[in-house]
């Protein structure tokens, strides 16, 4: 029998990755948070001083990362997030993690993969497809909050700003835009907590197992 695979997508902020992590431990399955591939791909290239439109180096760069040793804690700067989208816009990159994304799925006993083309592209014959979403103005709201948690000065207009700039380059973008599988289920966390989303989810998700 195939291994499970739960496939998360949905814009920054919505959500998604603290219900595959819930969803993970719950299940005993092994999480990859795709968001993290592709901001070790832009953390390297800012720390080595690389252009961010430098598709072979960044490809180059893509082939290296050790999925095993995503730090999450070193990772989750903001500015990382927005350069991390600049280089998925480029095919060459998305190659290269895509295909080390899809080892990482057939992993027994089962995986949780969340991102932004997991449905689509990377996993689009996963046993379950969830899409998390919210309002861009809950998730600057949100996001606003976990860095003025990490001490850092947070401007409310700049984080919606930011996001609304980060959606449309998502969404915009030729290769593996971020939208919703034809047969995934929808999550809006816009007026509903962290336990809600998850007790959605596990409904969903049991009645495919
Ligand atoms: O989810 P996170 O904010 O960490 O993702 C950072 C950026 O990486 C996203 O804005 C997106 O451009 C890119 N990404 C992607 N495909 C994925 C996961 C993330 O293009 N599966």
């Amino acid at each position: 029998m195939s291994k499970n695979v739960i496939a998360i997508d949905g814009p920054a902020a919505s959500g998604k990755g603290t219900l595959a992590r819930r969803l993970a431990a719950h299940y005993g399955y092994h999480h990859l948070d795709t968001g993290l591939t592709y901001r070790a791909v832009a953390h390297e290239l800012l720390e080595t001083g690389t252009p961010l439109d430098d598709e072979e180096r960044a490809a180059r760069t893509a082939l290296s990362i050790d999925f095993g040793a995503l730090d999450r804690t070193v990772l989750s700067a903001h500015e990382i997030g927005e350069a991390a989208s600049r280089v998925a816009v480029m095919p060459q990159v998305r190659k290269a993690l895509v295909e080390a994304q899809r080892r990482f799925a057939a992993t027994p006993p089962g995986t949780v993969l969340d991102g932004r083309d997991i449905g689509t592209v990377v996993c689009p014959d996963a046993t379950v497809k969830l899409y998390v979403t919210a309002s861009p103005e809950v998730r600057a709201g949100r996001r606003a909050a976990e860095i003025a948690s990490q001490g850092q000065p947070a401007d409310y207009d700049q984080v919606l700003a930011d996001i609304r700039r980060r959606d449309e380059r998502d969404s915009g973008r030729a290769d593996s835009p971020l939208k919703p599988a034809d047969d995934a289920h929808m999550i809006d966390t816009s007026d509903q907590g962290i336990d809600e989303a998850f007790e959605a989810a596990r409904s969903i998700i049991d009645a495919a197992l």
